[in-house]
């Protein structure tokens, strides 16, 4: 080899150097107290991905308010189900909005409808949209033990996306193939998981299906705990998401000495504990049933429908928008069902009746909740 060859060799190896560096993290990092003092439970920040991380999570400016009064889209117009309750003013605002919280580019309108005909349901979005308006009043009426008064609205997951970025399909990897046994998508590099060599989708049995997350023992031998290392590994895949997803460490919702004990972990996680039920049920009582209404493009390689997990609204932010609040400028829409239309007589129900009951419980899907002891041994 020539010397101009190997000093080229050399150039090059230090270029992959720096590339291959450049994955890691420069510092300084900040590190901000988030347990008590002496229990080590320290939140890393890199200034710079916060930075970064604002842009992202800048909130539209509301539509202006409508005026009040009026008669309700319910009797002016002809295919109105879930927004009939709702002053014409009102629904025209709240078409405005979806559009530019999901389609503002060149569609606009026309992403759901189809020419001027306004009540024609033949595009499958405005089909989809529908049930999304109703997914979007349940989680602010329904789980508030999640999202609190802040809630959602479209933005939130779509942030001027027809589909959000942040979705999950099953993935194919985790199926047996030809008797060869099933690696479970491990040992290859995964974005939803953070490049964890773990199970690539922590999402099908947990955030689908009700598979018990909770692996370790109340005793030091194991009696009667028939947990395996395995269950761990797709556990710790879920919580990689998860800590990705907010952009946090674990030690936001755990204090590490004792992952498993709930007296001695960060409120946050209870908040954790009640946003895994609500993307699970949102995923069965949304997304699944409208499987048959996405084209297939839409689809994974499984034929099923896009789901959601912590990313999608969360979108790296400890709280969605950093916890800004969009619901507050369109409480009649989306804080809870709208009632059927009054009678024409009567004005149009003020902002404040509309919110949503007070202490809306939550159905938490029989497992053992954050106050219990726990998962049986
Ligand atoms: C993201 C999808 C979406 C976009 C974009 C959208 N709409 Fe709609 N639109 C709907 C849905 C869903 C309904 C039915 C609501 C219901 O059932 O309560 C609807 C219903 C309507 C109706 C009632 C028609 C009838 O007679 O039943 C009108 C009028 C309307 N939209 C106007 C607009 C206008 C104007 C725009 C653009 C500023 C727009 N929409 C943008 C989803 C959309
Ligand atoms: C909790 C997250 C979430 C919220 C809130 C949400 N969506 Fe969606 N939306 C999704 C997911 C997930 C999909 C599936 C992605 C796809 O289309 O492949 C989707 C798909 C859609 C689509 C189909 C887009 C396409 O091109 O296939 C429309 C239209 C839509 N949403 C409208 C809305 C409207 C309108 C609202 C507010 C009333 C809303 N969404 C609120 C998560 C959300
Ligand atoms: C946003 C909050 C949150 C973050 C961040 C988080 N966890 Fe968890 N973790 C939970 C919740 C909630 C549960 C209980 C889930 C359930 O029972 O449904 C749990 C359960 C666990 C368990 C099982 C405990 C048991 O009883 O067997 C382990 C282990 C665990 N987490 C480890 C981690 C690790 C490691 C990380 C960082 C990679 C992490 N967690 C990040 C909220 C979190
Ligand atoms: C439908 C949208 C949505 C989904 C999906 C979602 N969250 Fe949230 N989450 C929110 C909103 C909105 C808040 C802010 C509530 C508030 O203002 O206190 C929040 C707050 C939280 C908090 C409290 C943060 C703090 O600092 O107090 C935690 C922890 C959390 N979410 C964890 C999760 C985890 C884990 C998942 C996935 C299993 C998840 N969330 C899925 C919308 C969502």
């Amino acid at each position: 080899m020539s010397t101009t060859a190997r000093k080229l060799n050399v150039a090059a190896a230090l270029a992959l150097a720096a590339l291959v560096t450049a994955g890691c993290e420069r510092p300084p990092v900040d590190e901000v107290q988030h347990g008590y003092r002496g229990t080590g439970m320290v939140q890393m920040y890199n200034p710079r991905v916060v930075a970064e991380q604002a842009t992202h999570n800048v909130v539209p400016a509301a539509q202006p308010a409508a005026a009040e009064g009026g008669p309700s889209a319910g009797t002016v117009y002809q295919n109105v189900k879930v927004l009939g309750g709702l002053s014409v003013g009102e629904f025209s605002r709240t078409m405005l909005a979806i559009t530019a919280w999901v389609a503002p580019k060149e569609q606009g309108c026309a992403y759901c409808h189809e020419g001027a005909n306004f009540a024609d349901d033949s595009k499958y979005t405005k089909v989809v949209a529908r049930k999304m308006l109703q997914m979007t009043q349940k989680i602010n009426a329904d789980w508030k033990p999640h999202v609190q008064a802040t809630g959602v609205t479209c933005y939130t997951c779509h942030r001027g996306k027809p589909v959000p970025e942040y979705v999950w399909f099953k993935d194919v990897d985790n199926t047996a193939a030809g008797g060869l046994g099933n690696r479970a998508g491990q040992n290859r590099s995964t974005a939803a998981i953070n490049g964890a060599s773990l199970p690539s989708d922590p999402f099908t049995p947990f955030l689908l299906g009700a598979e018990p997350i909770r692996f370790t023992g109340a005793t030091a031998l194991p009696t009667g705990n028939r947990k395996s290392i395995k269950q761990a590994e797709w556990t710790f895949a879920l919580m990689t998401h998860m800590s990705q997803g907010l952009g946090v460490n674990c030690t936001y919702c755990h204090n590490s000495r004792a992952f498993n004990d709930w007296s001695q972990s960060p409120p946050q996680r209870a908040v954790a504990w009640h946003g895994i039920r609500m993307a699970r049920a949102l995923n069965n009582e949304f997304m699944v049933p409208l499987t048959e209404v996405f084209p297939a493009d839409r689809k994974g390689p499984l034929g099923d429908v896009a789901k959601l997990n912590c990313a999608t609204c969360h979108q790296g932010a400890y709280k969605p928008l950093y916890g800004a609040s969009m619901l507050k400028d369109y409480v009649t829409a989306l804080a809870a069902p709208v009632a059927a239309a009054p009678p024409p007589a009567e004005a149009v129900p003020a902002e404040g009746e509309a919110a949503p009951p007070a202490a809306a419980e939550t159905s938490s899907t029989g497992d053992a909740s954050p106050n219990g002891a726990g998962q049986p041994g």
